[in-house]
């Protein structure tokens, strides 16, 4: 491989840009940060009550306990539904790593089902064969923004609690329900990069269940009693949301669908300039432009040396994600192997995820397009 002449890389294409926030976002975030830090409510307090109405608003959704981050989010729903010991979760193994970690973190030991390569999220039908005597939970993922068929998945689960995890796919809906309403729970990261993003970390558990929700703001704080000072009434630990990062997430919150509408934007661009090459591109939903891309995920064949010529042209590409959960070296004592999961292990061979952000302009996903064509044009 050549190296390219420096102009052309003159202006690389991030994955994502997190500096492209509107100028009044960073301005309002500011004056929230100096009244904040004058007035010292860093835990607990407004800011944070009002962001956990807002978002439980957003999605549609009876309340909403903000948490530390997207993990703690799983964890605590899942604890707070009495998933522990001899139970059993399944989930997908396409899926960030933190998916397990919050099922085992609780002492459950994460049944792995294959996803359908079409939706690339979980199979139902593999869901139906998997549930068993200890399945406590069922934990589909809303992968790359995408919502996951959630009406099928309810069917098979029945009486079994499905968790949401939905930390990819804020806003994301089916019909008129958004991502995070359709099981018992939904669980949500705002790691910055995400499409909704903190300026830190910080996450959140929406529900329906008063009771099941008190549990949660419990749990997040040390197992306290709500009512009487200075009595725990369970183990609990810290994981709260800052009232700083409530702030931030109240802000960008508004602006939510219109980010989201520019990923969209983004991505139908990236569809039609890329129609014709060699690669697969995201499989339309029958619901469409309820996704949120929070990830635009293409697959190609020879995806690593594709994924190094983007990357000498400037093009921060990225893989999400290339070792399912199954392979992991972490995760051998789950005792699966490869050949287990076929569709999860091809697409953690040929996925390749394209910048997307909002703001990302129209000449920049052209220069994406250009260089994608470029190395997956087979050379005589
Ligand atoms: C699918 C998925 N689940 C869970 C998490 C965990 O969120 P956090 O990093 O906020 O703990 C993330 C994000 O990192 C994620 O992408």
């Amino acid at each position: 491989m050549t190296a390219l002449p420096p102009s052309r890389v003159e202006h690389p294409v991030p994955l994502v840009d997190l500096s492209r926030l509107d100028e009044d976002i960073l301005a309002a975030a500011e004056s929230r940060f100096s009244r904040l830090a004058r007035s010292g409510a860093f835990t607990f307090g407004e800011e944070l009550e009002a962001f956990e109405t807002e978002f439980a608003d957003y999605c549609g959704s009876g309340d909403c306990v903000g948490v530390s981050d997207g993990t703690n989010a799983l964890r605590i729903a899942l604890e707070a539904l009495g998933v522990g010991a001899n139970d059993e979760v399944i989930t997908v193994p396409s899926t960030f790593i933190a998916t397990v970690e919050a099922i085992a973190s609780v002492g459950a030991r994460p049944v792995l089902v294959d996803v359908d390569p079409e939706t690339r999220c979980m199979d139902p039908g593999r869901l139906a064969e998997a549930i068993g005597p200890r399945t406590a939970a069922v934990v589909p993922v809303h992968l790359y923004g995408r919502p996951a068929p959630m009406d099928e998945i309810l069917e098979v689960c029945g009486d079994i609690p499905a968790v949401e995890d939905a930390a990819q796919a804020h806003g994301a809906a089916i019909g008129e329900s958004r991502a995070g309403s359709f099981g018992v729970a939904g669980c949500f990261s705002f790691y910055p990069t995400k499409n909704l993003g903190a300026m830190g970390d910080g996450g959140a558990v929406v529900c329906d269940d008063p009771a099941l929700a008190a549990t949660m703001r419990s749990l997040r704080h040390h197992g306290a009693d709500l009512s009487a000072a200075n009595r725990h009434v369970r183990p609990g630990s810290t994981a709260r949301l800052d009232n700083l990062q409530a702030a931030i997430l109240r802000l960008k919150l508004r602006r939510l669908d219109s980010w989201n509408d520019d990923r969209r934007a983004a991505a139908e661009r990236y569809r039609s300039l890329l129609r014709g090459l060699p690669v697969v591109l995201p499989r339309r939903d029958p619901l469409e432009g309820r996704e949120v891309f929070h990830l635009f995920v293409i697959e190609v064949d020879e995806r690593d040396r594709v994924l190094a010529e983007l990357r000498q042209r400037g093009v921060g590409a990225a893989v999400h994600y290339p070792t399912p959960v199954h392979l992991q070296p972490g995760w051998r004592w789950l005792d699966y192997h490869g050949g287990d999961f076929p569709a999860a292990e091809a697409l953690a061979r040929r996925t390749l995820s394209l910048p997307i952000f909002p703001g990302i302009t129209p000449e920049e996903t052209e220069r994406v397009a250009d260089a994608i064509a470029s190395a997956v044009t087979v050379r005589g």
